[in-house]
């Protein structure tokens, strides 16, 4: 029988781990330092899915007043499109909503099609558009939900 996936919030002591996870997605990634930081910050929670004590991915989001923002996510490659991300971010959404969030934001990069199939598919709709947010010629699209 497979392991069942824990997600928990994950506090600085798992900023290593994380900037871990976000190494393996991004080229520009987070160090563990850049994590503790963060996560030191008001309003910043981390998610990380585990099975069986191993790390799979994470979710880093903040709430300010009554508005979420996802500051990144990541699943680790061999463990893409199980729904582990749709499991990260529906618990995201659950914990942002029960601490008085109305609405969530994001910033994708316009090229990152798996994320917007994503995001898409959990009703996130277009909010707008930043020229250059990722680099030059690199702009995000800026995605948004009302939260329930
Ligand atoms: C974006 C990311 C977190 C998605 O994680 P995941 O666990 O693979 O996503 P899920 O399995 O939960 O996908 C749920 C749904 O999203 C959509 N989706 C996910 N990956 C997709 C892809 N590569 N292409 C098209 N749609 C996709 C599908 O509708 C999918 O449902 P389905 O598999 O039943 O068709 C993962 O691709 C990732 O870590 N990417 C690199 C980091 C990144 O881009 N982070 C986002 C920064 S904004």
């Amino acid at each position: 029988m497979e392991t069942e996936i824990d997600i928990d919030l994950a506090g600085q002591a798992y900023a290593f781990t994380l900037a871990a996870l976000h190494q393996e997605s991004a080229a520009d990634a987070w160090d563990g330092a850049a994590f503790a930081a963060l996560l030191a910050q008001p309003g910043v929670l981390a998610l990380l899915a585990k099975r069986g004590g191993e790390p799979l991915g994470f979710i880093l989001i903040r709430l300010a007043a009554d508005e979420g923002e996802i500051l990144h996510f990541a699943v680790r490659p061999a463990y893409r499109r199980q729904h582990l991300g749709q499991a990260l971010l529906d618990q995201a959404m659950r914990i942002l909503t029960a601490r008085g969030a109305q609405r969530l934001f994001l910033e994708v990069e316009e090229s990152n099609l798996p994320a917007q199939g994503l995001y898409l598919q959990a009703d996130f709709k277009p909010a707008g558009k930043r020229a250059d947010y990722y680099g030059p010629g690199r702009p995000a699209l800026v995605l948004a939900k009302n939260l329930e």
